[in-house]
Order: structure tokens, then sequence, then C-alpha cells
């Protein structure tokens, strides 16, 4: 497949060009700044894109790219800082600006040959610069300007070498996709050949070559990655899959029965259903704390799976649904960000059982396991679910967790998600969820004095979780919701909503 390499200054925008790339079905690889040359030649890009970056490229610790990606004889686009890397190796000049350039600009296009093809005369674009070129090196022209860029892209026709310093990996850049669409698929040439169909192909062929007759174990909880991972690997080895279902007792209404019928019934999956409920919840007796409460689920979680392994006998991989945002977090030369909560709960899995690994997903972004789950026959109901976290509803009951907490919960939980599914705008929320209170209030029902628990509902939208807004879902929504959770589930009188956003407020209440 043809590809685009990106080469990481560290900007905040990064992971964008490469979804960018990809929408144009062109698959895009992430890499540091310093990747060593002789490894981009083995990867053999097409064409290798300059990310932006916070830094200024006369700092004496400037990140910058090794300078022979510039006589590689491949197509070179820098953006913002990227294009400031070109001009300050190619022998221009780069300053600190009178003006600083943040938010929309004017583009005014004085070359529309090749990388501004077909984006018309004037459109806007987003610019974040504090730096500017003020020479241009030897055999490159401007391209375009805007009122405080004299110099807003450049280029060398002969050396195939583009710089734009403005964003066009952002939505507020009118014509972002099509000036990216020209240096992939024009001035590149990459063919659109990054689409699920391929990816399955191509998957199923490799994962058939590097498991032979071997078995692969998966744990499958139910949520988008480990289904999609779990189907594909059936289509490619059948039998010696061994899907692992853990019920951990954690899970919403009818979960876990109708997860497993679902994948026996439809992908004829060798599925191993465990109920290991009774273990995890004699576990967390008492626990309050959720960091306490994530480790325990985590362990034991572990444990489980470790002994139904051992059961299968002479498992060789372990099929895990890793996405590639994961992984170029892993390699990343930004330091780790504060711990907030432990997300990943069976991150010490492979390390542990000594196997080897499989991760049919690590270059793909979630949209795209979406993607190749459509294509693989997966229902919407799997593939469009909201998130769930690992630990369940283990952080949905903010005290500790009970059968009978559990059963409120779940039955307050489905009536909320009933009702959002019936107004039609299940999909427009990134999760939607109840929390269970350790909070009990005073109340009337008929002529009695209750004093009951209360459920908190939340909803939210986002791109990807990391940032959320409270969601505005109707009124009627919440008074049914609320209405029905006070007269159907025993045990809550009362109800709120959340209307906090993240941040301050994470998504999960604990
Ligand atoms: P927060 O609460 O940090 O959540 O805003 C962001 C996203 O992560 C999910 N989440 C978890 N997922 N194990 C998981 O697998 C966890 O312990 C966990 N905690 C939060 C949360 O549901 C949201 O989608």
């Amino acid at each position: 497949m043809d590809k685009i390499l990106i080469l990481d200054f560290g900007a905040q925008y990064t992971q964008l060009i490469a979804r960018r790339v990809r929408e144009l079905n062109v698959l895009s690889l992430v890499e540091n700044f310093d990747f060593p040359f002789d490894k981009i030649k083995e990867l053999g890009p097409k064409g290798i894109i300059l990310s932006g970056g916070p830094s200024s490229v006369y700092q004496p610790d400037a990140p910058l790219p090794d300078k022979r990606i510039f006589e590689a004889g491949v197509p070179v686009l820098g953006i913002c800082y990227g294009l400031q890397v070109i001009a300050h190796q190619l022998g221009g000049e780069v300053d600190r600006s009178a003006h600083q350039e943040f938010g929309k600009a004017m583009l005014i296009v004085d070359d529309s040959k090749d990388l501004l093809r077909n984006i018309g005369d004037v459109s806007k674009v987003w610019m974040s610069h504090a730096d500017k070129v003020t020479k241009l090196p030897p055999g490159f022209v401007p391209i375009a300007h805007t009122d405080n860029s004299p110099v807003a892209a450049f280029k060398s026709e002969q050396k195939r070498i583009f710089g734009v310093q403005f964003h066009p990996e952002v939505v507020h850049t009118s014509k972002g996709k099509e000036i990216l669409g020209n240096f992939v698929t024009g001035v590149c040439g990459c063919k659109t050949d990054w689409e699920p169909g391929n990816f399955i192909e191509e998957t199923t062929r490799e994962i058939r070559s590097k498991v032979g007759t071997g078995k692969v174990i998966c744990a499958m909880s139910g949520g988008v990655d480990s289904a999609v991972a779990a189907v594909l690997l059936q289509r490619a080895i059948g039998g010696q899959l061994h899907a692992v279902h853990i019920d951990n007792g954690l899970m919403r209404k009818d979960e876990s029965k109708n997860v497993v019928e679902y994948f026996r019934k439809n992908f004829d999956m060798n599925l191993h259903h465990v109920d290991a409920s009774e273990t995890f919840l004699k576990k967390l007796r008492g626990v309050t704390d959720p960091e306490k409460k994530r480790k325990i689920i985590g362990n034991t979680f572990i444990e489980v799976f470790e002994r139904v392994a051992h059961e299968i006998k002479d498992v060789e991989y372990l099929a895990q649904g890793t996405l590639y945002p994961d992984v170029i977090e892993s390699q990343s030369h930004k330091g780790p960000s504060a711990k907030i909560k432990t997300h990943h709960n069976v991150g010490g899995l492979p390390d542990l059982m000594k196997l080897k690994l499989i991760e049919p997903f690590r270059l793909l972004f979630k949209d795209e396991v979406r993607q190749v789950g459509r294509a693989l026959g997966i229902s919407s109901d799997i593939i469009d679910r909201h998130p769930f976290p690992g630990p369940g509803l283990a952080v949905r009951i903010l005290s500790d967790v009970t059968p009978e907490k559990l059963e409120i919960l779940r039955q307050a939980d489905d009536i909320f998600i009933d009702e959002i599914r019936k107004h039609g705008i299940y999909t427009d929320i990134w999760q939607a969820f109840a929390v269970l209170l350790p909070v009990q209030s005073v109340g009337v029902m008929g002529d009695e004095r209750t004093y009951e628990h209360t459920i908190a509902l939340r909803a939210v939208t986002s791109e990807d979780g990391m940032t959320a807004d409270w969601a505005l879902i109707p009124y009627e929504l919440l008074a049914k919701t609320s209405n029905r959770i006070i007269n159907e589930v025993r045990g809550v009188n009362r109800v709120v909503y959340d209307i906090s956003s993240k941040p301050p407020a994470t998504i999960e209440w604990e």
C-alpha cells in the first residue's frame, strides 16, 4: 500500500493530520521527528509531512529532522513549524514575527498549479504561529499570502518540497482537505487503497501466516475493539480462535448474555462464557476507593483469564484490540501526562502470560475499526455502542459495590438508555449512563415518607473522550426518564442530571 510518513515535532494536531490523510483513503504513519533516515528508506513512503510543533527553529535544542529527507526524491510538505524547518534547513531565514498570527486568516492564492489547485482564489485558513519565514531558501517561490504573512505557503517545484504556514488539517481551514488531497494524491501520486475491504483481506492473510496452526486467545468484553478483533480473527483462523467473555458481575442489564448469544449465533464463534461475577464481587466487598476498585478488578481479570487460558491448553498467541493512538502515545517523545485515573486495566496480560501478541488494529484509529467492523457485518448495536469502562458499574456506584446496588443501577441505566434510543439521539451522544450516589434523601410516595437513593444521569458529547460537554438532551426525555426510574426502580426517590463538562469534571464520577 502507498503510504505517507508524518514526522511529529510535538504538535497537538499530528494525529489529526494522520486521520485526514486516511480519510483520503491513503495509509498514513506517524513517527518522531528523529526517526532514522535508513528506516524511512526502508518504509518507502510516497511522501513525507512535517508536522507543526511548539518550538522555534532557532532554539538550541530545536527538533530537526535528518536533512537527507530533502534529497531522497520523495515529496515533502511542511506544516507550520514544518514549513519553518524546511526554510531553516535549506538556507532560508525564519524570524520572530512582529505580529503573531493566531486564528482565522484569509489565504490569497498566488500559484494554483499543484498544492493549491482548485481551492479558489481566496479561502479561510487557520493560523497559529509566532515565527515566520523572512527569506526563502534558494529555488523556492511563494505560492500564497495573507495580510500578515507574505509567505503563507511556498514551494520548490523542482525539489517537490512544499510548505504551508497555516493548518490544513483543522476543520477551520475551509479547503484543508483539498490541499492535503492535492499533496497526497496529486503531488505524491498515492493510490487511494486504504479502505476496510483491503485491510481485512491483507490482515487476514497476515494473521494466517503468523499463526499457522497455533491457538489464539482473545478477551472479548463486548466493546467495539475487542468484538471487531474477535470477528476478524474468527474469519482468519476459525476454530483456532478461543474468544473469552468474562462476566465480572459489573456489566449492564443482560449485557453478557446478549453479547455471547449474538456472537455465537451470527459468527459461529468459539466463545467461552465465563461467569466470574461471584469472585469479583467477593473481592470488591467493602471497597470504596475508586483506584482500589480498579486494581482489584484488573488483577482479578488477569487471574481468571490466566486460568481459562491454562484450561484451553497450548495457547500461543494473545490477540488485543490496541489502537494506533495508544501506539503513537507510547512512542512519543512528550512526557506522560499526570495520572488522573488508571484506565488500562488489562495492561499486564501479555508479560505475565508469555504469549505472543497479535494486535490487528495497531495502525487503526477508532473510527477505522468501526468501518472494519461494519464491513465484517457486525451489527450497529455493537459497533455504535457508547464506550463502557473496563471496571464497569463498579465505578458508577460511588460507595461499596453490592448486588442490591448493582440491581438498582442496572435498572435505572437501562431505562435511561431506552429513552435515549426512543428519542433517536443515541448516536449523537458520546456516552450516557446512570450513577448511583451514596446519598439518601427524603421523599414522599403516596402518603408515606421515603428515605431512599439518588440516581445521577450523565450524558456527554465528545470527539474522543479527552474533553466533553454535557449533552443538551430534551427536557421531555429527562422528565420521562426520571418518572420511569422513580416509578419502576425500587429504592430510588430522586433523579438529578449532571451538567458538568470535562474538564474540570471527568466523564465518569470515579
Ligand atoms: P474519564 O472519566 O476519565 O473517562 O473522563 C474518559 C473515558 O474513559 C472511560 N474510562 C475507563 N475506561 N477503564 C476503562 O477501560 C477505566 O478504568 C476507565 N475509567 C474511565 C470513560 O468511560 C470515558 O469513556
